[in-house]
């Protein structure tokens, strides 16, 4: 055997046990088929499959993306929002306000919250997953049953909560932009990520702003993850839906539309006006960035060397792939914009007259 004929068997052989060692890393790591049939990256993400399925029947009607749904979102914000970057806040994205409900849902910010904990709680019981693991399971799998929605990252291996998050973590609508963005900033989050994560209030409505008018939607497309709360935001208000005005609302465009002193007040501030905007009919971008923001919300505080990429479990959501419109009797010229470095979008205007906003049913 020549020397080049040596080297070439020696290529051979290597070359062939690396692509037999790269096809046995793609089979256990990449496509492991789980007995239940679905395939998935990670052998332990099999035991998730029919937890979601469970999720979907017992706390979302069967896949909804109805109150359930969106509480669901809700309450993994007002979890994982419990943390700080400076440490002493609480673990993050652990389920502490599932099991330390009593503490945490005597806080201010958490008003409404004890529905969707109280729903969550025998479901919880049922299936072998922590606090952390479920709370934010269920509010990746919430979100995907709402059409438009990014289909959001999910890790998997979450430890049990410690403790309870301490009070004053999550922002309320009466508070200033400074200590919004100073909150956000504190737990790691710049003004343009806490933007994104304001898309959720595309699919949100309020319970206890006034209680009088409860399940009163944000923007008028409350059960598609649309753009549509960034334009709605943006429009002169004129009424208040309910019980006249209440702490952290301000004046609506519509009726049966219930607009936040903090949406109103972000919408418009230097700061983050610009940012704001740039959602508008700006469907694949507002995904993108809700989907990262939100994948940085849910192991906040996590040592993430130690979570699984679960993510293929999360169904995938419907999506929404057409232009948004004004409501009716509404156009550009009842728009309030403080950003003039980008130019608005051109968009139609639904006919007919303006719409009374029905209630989120169930709320
Ligand atoms: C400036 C920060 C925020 C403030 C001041 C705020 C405030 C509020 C308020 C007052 C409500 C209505 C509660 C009620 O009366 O029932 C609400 C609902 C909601 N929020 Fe936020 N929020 C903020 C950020 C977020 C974030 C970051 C998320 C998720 C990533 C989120 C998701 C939701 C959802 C989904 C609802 C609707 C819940 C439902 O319809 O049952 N919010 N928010
Ligand atoms: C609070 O947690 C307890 C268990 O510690 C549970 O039985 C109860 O249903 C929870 N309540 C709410 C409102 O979340
Ligand atoms: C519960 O989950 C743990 C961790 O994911 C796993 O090791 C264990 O086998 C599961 N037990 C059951 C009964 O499913
Ligand atoms: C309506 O609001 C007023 C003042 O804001 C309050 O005194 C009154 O109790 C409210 N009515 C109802 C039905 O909640």
């Amino acid at each position: 055997m020549t020397f080049s004929c040596i080297l070439a068997s020696l290529v051979l052989a290597f070359a062939t046990a690396h692509s037999v060692l790269a096809a046995a890393t793609t089979a256990s790591n990449r496509h492991v088929k789980c007995p239940t049939g679905q395939v998935t990256s990670n052998a332990a993400c099999c035991a998730l499959f029919p937890m979601v399925d469970k999720i979907q029947q017992d706390l979302f009607d069967g896949g909804e993306c109805g109150e359930e749904a969106h509480s669901a979102l809700r309450l993994s914000f007002h979890d994982a929002i419990g943390f700080s970057i400076h440490g002493g806040k609480g673990g993050g994205a652990d389920g502490s306000i599932l099991v330390f409900n009593s503490t945490e849902l005597q806080f201010h910010a958490n008003g409404g919250i004890d529905d969707i904990t109280a729903r969550q709680f025998p479901v919880f019981q049922e299936l072998n997953l922590t606090a952390g693991d479920f709370v934010h399971l269920a509010a990746a799998v919430g979100t995907a049953n709402c059409p438009g929605a990014p289909r959001l990252k999910y890790m998997f291996g979450r430890p049990p909560p410690k403790g309870p998050a301490h009070d004053l973590t999550v922002p309320e609508p009466t508070d200033s932009v400074t200590s919004i963005l100073t909150r956000f900033a504190d737990a790691g989050f710049s003004p343009k990520e806490a933007i994104a994560l304001l898309s959720s209030h595309t699919i949100a409505a309020a319970d206890v702003v006034d209680p009088t008018i409860p399940g009163t939607p944000f923007d008028s497309t409350v059960g598609t993850f649309d753009t549509q709360v960034f334009l709605e935001v943006l429009l002169k208000g004129s009424l208040f839906p309910g019980n006249g005005s209440q702490p952290g609302e301000v004046l609506s465009p519509l009726h049966g539309e219930l607009r936040l002193q903090s949406d109103f007040a972000l919408s418009r501030d230097p700061r983050t006006a610009c940012f704001w905007q740039s959602m508008v009919n700006n469907q694949k971008s507002m995904m993108n960035q809700f989907h990262d923001a939100m994948a940085k919300m849910q192991v906040l505080g996590q040592d993430t060397s130690r979570l699984i990429d679960c993510s293929d479990v999360v169904p995938v959501p419907k999506p929404f792939n057409q232009n948004i419109k004004f409501p009716a009797s509404f156009s550009k010229k009842d728009l309030q914009l403080t950003c003039k470095q980008i130019p608005f979008p051109n968009l139609a205007t639904v006919r007919g007259p303006a719409p009374t906003i029905a209630p989120v049913p169930g709320s």
